[in-house]
């Protein structure tokens, strides 16, 4: 039984995960998809440079106190007009979610979920068929150094920004992060046709 079960569970997995060559004969997403992993990656790019690069701006100017407006009241907004400039949407998630709204969608919750205890190093990106003649791409995050202030041990985080944080996320999750750890994923949905 115990067997079956996990016999089932590999096989939906291997479904649910497109792998680049066979992406191909893979149906409802034919010749479009690796140009849509190509602007999936350049919007995840724009992403992750504009993040880390307001967040160094304001830590260089005000501190960390001043770095958390970046996360909590700009990084929403950014995300959505990065992803509307490419036709895309895009996002960031993680198996422990500072924010509800960052839950992984549905197509990646059993993948993020996998992760749970993997290291970066470990984390392997992935690409899923969805609905409507779209693509799902994961691309994993780690954990640096200067992210640590904001999402390592709780007693770090409460000594440098104090309670900013527990104030706007009563359930933060996004805690106990060491370098080297996934932090999360990128995640795009991108049409491809
Ligand atoms: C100044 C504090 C601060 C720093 C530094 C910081 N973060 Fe965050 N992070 C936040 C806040 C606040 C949120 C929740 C707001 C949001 O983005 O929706 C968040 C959310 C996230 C999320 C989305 C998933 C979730 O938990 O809601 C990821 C992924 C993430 N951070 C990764 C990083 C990485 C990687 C670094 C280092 C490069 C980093 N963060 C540095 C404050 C910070």
């Amino acid at each position: 039984m115990r067997t079956l079960l996990i016999v089932a569970v590999v096989i939906v997995a291997a479904q649910a995960f497109v792998r680049p060559g066979a992406a191909q004969e893979a149906g409802p997403v034919p010749v479009p998809t690796p140009d849509a992993i190509a602007r999936a990656e350049r919007a995840i790019a724009e992403l992750q440079t504009t993040l880390v690069g307001r967040l160094k701006e304001e830590l260089g100017r005000g501190g960390p106190q001043a770095a958390v407006t970046v996360c909590r009241d700009e990084a929403q907004q950014m995300t959505a007009a990065i992803g509307a400039k490419h036709g895309l949407t895009i996002g960031r998630t993680s198996h422990r979610v500072r924010n509800p709204a960052n839950a992984p969608r549905p197509w990646a919750l059993a993948w993020v979920a996998s992760y749970a205890d993997t290291g970066m190093a470990d984390a392997r990106p992935a690409e899923f068929e969805l609905a409507g003649g779209r693509l799902g791409v994961l691309r994993p995050i780690g954990t640096m150094d200067m992210c640590v202030m904001c999402h390592g041990p709780r007693e770090v985080v409460q000594a440098t920004i104090g309670n900013l944080l527990a104030a706007s996320y009563p359930d933060d999750r996004a805690v106990g992060f060491a370098p080297g750890d996934l932090r999360g994923w990128f995640w795009a949905e991108v049409p491809t046709r």
